[in-house]
């Protein structure tokens, strides 16, 4: 049987201290057997906020003031970022949403809400206006290059639009989740990965494979990015179109995740034989389908209940590692579907959405819900 909440995330708190302590000033990753070492990332690197971003959530819930400052200490180095610039790419909204963002909001730090705005802008600044989409990648021939994972950047826009007044960020932000429900979401529910735009035309030309099986699967990740990212656009916007790509991309994740004893594989359409999951793809969804439930009809809503408190029950009994000893908390993550050497690992990410979809659970449905 599953521990109430609270015990699980003080055991978990106990192993963040223990990593904060092994990791110094590391901004950690992904890790396997040996630890938070081997998959040593730039200080551009998409991830980089979600250590910080897992340490405020944390001080929000113990005002313990180690998280505080590990997560302050994360956030300077991230500024090295804007001096360099040409680094940066569309996940600004991850990496700063968490860090800068979040500590503003926390703490009213002004320097967070200027580095908070620097980032929207750069943000703002790939909308391409042929195509209303913003462009995900900066390699030379990705000018029109889009993303499902870009859904999770938009709240960075949202922020910015309510701390300055000036509706731009979201509206480029509402026009850019209008160009991904329109060419990621298929009719069926599953998620396009990367979708090519002709950057002068707006034309699509092209829908390539990513991180999942091929062009034509469904990535969940993918899902997961779709579900949560689109759950924050209807929140946000309030728009029932958004509830309903939401839902459908729901259906299809979750239809997977009981089908499958209740952990994602890496691809809803993998080949049988292939055994690769993705446990983070499960609580990146939890984190929209929690806030969603009050808005989906009653039996529809229950089903959801069922299906996802099933699944994180088993993702708890199976996939978590609480040893203070070891490094990764949440186990059966991978990042793609032609990277062996990633597979079965875990990652900042995972452990950052299983945290906060953990205390979503607790401040909706109370300590025990899991029981
Ligand atoms: N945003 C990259 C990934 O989900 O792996």
């Amino acid at each position: 049987m599953t521990s109430n909440l609270s015990t699980v995330l003080a055991t978990i708190d106990t192993k963040l201290l223990a990593e904060i302590a092994r990791l110094g000033e590391t901004i950690p990753y992904a890790a396997d057997g040996s630890g938070y070492g081997r998959f040593p990332k730039k200080v551009s690197w998409w991830t980089n906020g979600f250590w910080p971003g897992l340490m405020w959530q944390r001080y929000a819930a113990t005002g313990n003031a180690r998280f505080r400052a590990v997560a302050e200490q994360v956030e300077q180095r991230l500024d090295e970022n804007f001096v360099t610039f040409t680094s940066l790419h569309h996940d600004v909204g991850f990496m700063y949403g968490l860090s800068a963002v979040a500590d503003y909001q926390q703490t009213g730090n002004p320097k967070s809400r200027v580095r908070g705005l620097h980032a929207a802008t750069i943000l703002a600044g790939r909308y391409n206006p042929n195509g209303q989409f913003i462009r995900s990648w900066d390699d030379p021939g990705t000018e029109g290059w889009v993303i499902i994972d870009s859904m999770m950047n938009l709240p960075l826009l949202y922020w910015a639009s309510e701390t300055t007044g000036d509706p731009r960020f979201a509206a480029i932000a509402a026009k850019h989740a209008e160009t991904v429900a329109a060419h990621h979401i298929r009719a069926d529910g599953t998620v396009r990965h990367i979708c090519v735009f002709d950057p002068n035309t707006g034309v699509q030309t092209d829908v390539l494979k990513g991180q999942g099986y091929a062009a034509n699967s469904a990535w969940a990740r993918g899902q997961a990015w779709a579900i949560a990212g689109f759950a924050q656009a209807y929140t946000y916007f309030g728009r029932p179109e958004w509830l309903r790509v939401a839902t459908k991309v729901t259906d299809q994740f979750l239809t997977h995740v009981t089908a499958n004893g209740g952990i994602p594989k890496l691809d809803l359409r993998q080949p049988a034989e292939a055994t690769m999951t993705d446990t983070s793809a499960l609580v990146a969804a939890a984190t929209g389908i929690i806030p969603l439930l009050p808005a989906v009809p009653a039996t529809k809503r229950e089903q959801y209940r069922t299906q996802l408190f099933g699944a994180l029950k088993t993702l708890l009994a199976t996939q978590v590692n609480l040893d203070p000893s070891q490094d990764g908390i949440l186990w059966g993550f991978s990042t793609a579907y032609d990277k062996p050497a990633e597979q079965g690992i875990s990652s900042v990410y995972g452990d950052y959405y299983l945290v906060m979809a953990l205390m979503q659970l607790q401040a909706t449905f109370g300590d025990d819900c899991l029981q």
